[in-house]
């Protein structure tokens, strides 16, 4: 009666690796998550709609023989992500289906922008960006969400996609990406560590908290819909902060290695899973997250729904 924040499976969005195989691909620094296979991503979805989570980010693995600097497999209508999201809104439509906006699955840099002599360069990126924004649209995405961290992105793809007519495609922007080393089990998923160097000269310093309220008056003026803090647990302050400035909703991505490390300490049986993701994702909640990514999204909504039918929750 008094519990002030209730986590829900409607809460989640739930990532998911794909790739063009037959076969899905386990991770090892990802134990429970694996790269499907399309049939296999359907099966997942499927079973993830049975818990009630009915909200999928999807992120590729392309062929290396399809990488270049300017990452045109990214507006390829017939590339992988536009094919899965066509496949996706045939199956289940009622899906809200997310897309990654970032060049790295498809830089042969290992980068989220177009690099020249060892720099991003931004506005080239954001030219980009639009045409793989507008890409995924017309293949059916609900929300664009840029991770790539460019200045200026938000508003530019808001014009894009508007000009294309697509005015009811939301953009979830990743307004505080921190350059974390919280990302090592996704680039090991993807095969998409940093060609070279590293990714602070676009993704924030986890020393600076005030910088993202820059940001999220940026991301707001340009037009985003939702704002994202990313990492999760070691940034809840920044939740929080977002929450008390932004006038639109904030998500939280619970990011790969913080999945990594729970899972690895449970199966050393140092804690409990089950009790540990619930506290985690309800903690999210507290800190102010209205939308929480987690790979644990199907697992945590089939605990809710079982301590919901237990009168547990
Ligand atoms: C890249 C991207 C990354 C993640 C989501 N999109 C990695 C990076 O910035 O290098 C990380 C997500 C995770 O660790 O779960 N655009």
């Amino acid at each position: 009666m008094v519990r002030e924040n209730i986590v829900l499976p409607s809460n989640f969005i739930y990532p998911l690796f794909i790739h063009d195989e037959d076969f899905n691909h386990s991770i090892p620094s990802m134990p429970g998550c694996e790269r499907h296979s399309l049939d296999s991503m359907l099966a997942e979805i499927g079973e993830a709609w049975e818990e009630g989570v009915k909200t999928f980010v999807l992120f590729p693995k392309v062929d290396d023989a399809l990488k270049t600097n300017l990452g045109v497999e990214a507006y390829n209508p017939e590339g992988i992500v536009p094919r899965a999201i066509r496949m996706i809104k045939e199956k289940y439509p009622d899906s809200i289906v997310v897309t990654d906006v970032a060049l790295d699955p498809y830089s042969d840099q290992g980068h989220d922008g177009v690099v020249e002599d060892g720099k991003i360069l931004n506005d080239v990126t954001i030219n980009q960006l639009c045409k793989q924004a507008v890409c995924q649209a017309k293949a059916g995405a609900d929300i664009v969400a840029p991770s790539d961290m460019m200045d200026g992105r938000v508003g530019a793809l808001r014009d894009a996609l508007d000009a294309e007519g697509f005015t009811d495609v939301s953009i979830l922007a990743y307004t505080a990406k921190y350059a974390s080393a919280y990302y090592g089990p996704f680039r090991d998923a993807l095969d998409s560590h940093p060609g070279f160097g590293d990714k602070k000269t676009y993704q924030q310093d986890p020393a600076n908290g005030r910088e993202a309220l820059i940001e999220a008056e940026l991301d707001a003026a340009e037009g985003a819909d939702m704002m994202m803090v990313k990492p999760g647990m070691p940034y809840l302050d920044i939740i929080r902060r977002l929450k008390d400035y932004s006038p639109v909703p904030v998500a939280a991505y619970h990011v790969s290695g913080e999945y990594a490390m729970i899972k690895a300490a449970c199966e050393k049986g140092w804690l409990d899973e089950r009790s540990v993701v619930l506290e985690t994702l309800t903690c999210f909640k507290r800190a102010g997250a209205d939308i929480i990514l987690t790979y644990y999204a199907k697992q945590a909504a089939k605990w809710i729904n079982e301590d919901m039918e237990n009168g547990l929750y």
